[in-house]
């Protein structure tokens, strides 16, 4: 893994945002659509802020970008103030000129009888697109990515799953109390992350520092999802100071 420290996590942001801004440039230039792998939660926010301001300011267009999320939560109404669909809207596509049809969120609507097949059809998208270029990832005190809690193997590939009680935990600050918090939740898998070209993982803060080191130096295992990015060959990992100090 190719671990970077910056001194803040405004820095990283922005350097990750750069990598995102140039990506979709170079596929411009050749006439390709860019197929970016999206993550919600605290992590991304200042990079989907830097990536608003080069939209606005430098004039960087979304118009032949596509976009994957990660993770929704289940069951999930997308008018919920909670869902990621709102989420999105409100950090990064409200603000930018990508077309809304090229926007992929895992439907929390969908039925317990169609689930399956919906996420098999989520996953046909994703390879009938050209698969994702590049992957934004946060990680989770349980060590998932996506929400592939401990259990979710290397070959996993998007479904229902169960959220983990600490996950449930983290979250329950948005949701007024962990009772209000979904109990399942569609993700991606880790199969479906692996396949990405290239993965940007992003740590900040303290809390992380532990989990962050298992990611980076623990043996690779499906207790800790995330350990499964050390098999991936681009994976940039993007730490401020705080994140690193159990390294
Ligand atoms: C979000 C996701 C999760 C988060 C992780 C970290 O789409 O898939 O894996 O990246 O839970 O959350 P934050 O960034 O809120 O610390």
């Amino acid at each position: 893994l190719d671990v970077r420290v910056f001194v803040d996590k405004e820095t990283a942001s922005k350097e990750a945002a750069s990598a995102i801004a140039q990506l979709i440039k170079t596929k411009n230039s050749k006439g390709e659509k860019t197929v970016l792998g999206l993550a919600t939660g605290s992590t991304p926010l200042q990079l989907y802020a830097e990536l608003i301001r080069l939209h606005k300011e430098e004039g960087l267009s979304f118009k032949n970008v596509i976009t994957f999320n990660l993770d929704e939560y289940y069951p999930m109404s997308p008018q919920s103030e909670h869902s990621y669909v709102h989420f999105m809207k409100e950090n990064l596509f409200n603000h930018i000129d990508i077309e809304m049809e090229n926007v992929n969120i895992p439907d929390g609507t969908i039925s317990k009888e169609e689930v399956n097949d919906y996420c098999a059809s989520y996953e046909k998208k994703i390879s009938e697109a050209g698969g994702i270029d590049l992957q934004l990832l946060g990680i989770g005190r349980t060590g998932h990515i996506g929400f592939n809690e401990p259990d979710s193997d290397w070959n996993t590939l998007t479904r229902i799953v169960t959220l983990d009680p600490l996950t449930r935990k983290d979250a329950a600050k948005g949701f007024g109390g962990i009772d209000n918090v979904p109990t399942e939740a569609i993700t991606m898998g880790v199969g479906s992350i692996l396949k990405s070209k290239k993965i940007i993982m992003m740590a900040w803060g303290e809390g992380k520092a532990s989990i962050v080191n298992e990611m980076i130096n623990g043996i690779v295992t499906d207790q800790v999802p995330a350990t499964y990015l050390q098999l991936h060959q681009n994976v940039a990992v993007y730490l401020d100071r705080e994140a690193s100090t159990a390294l």
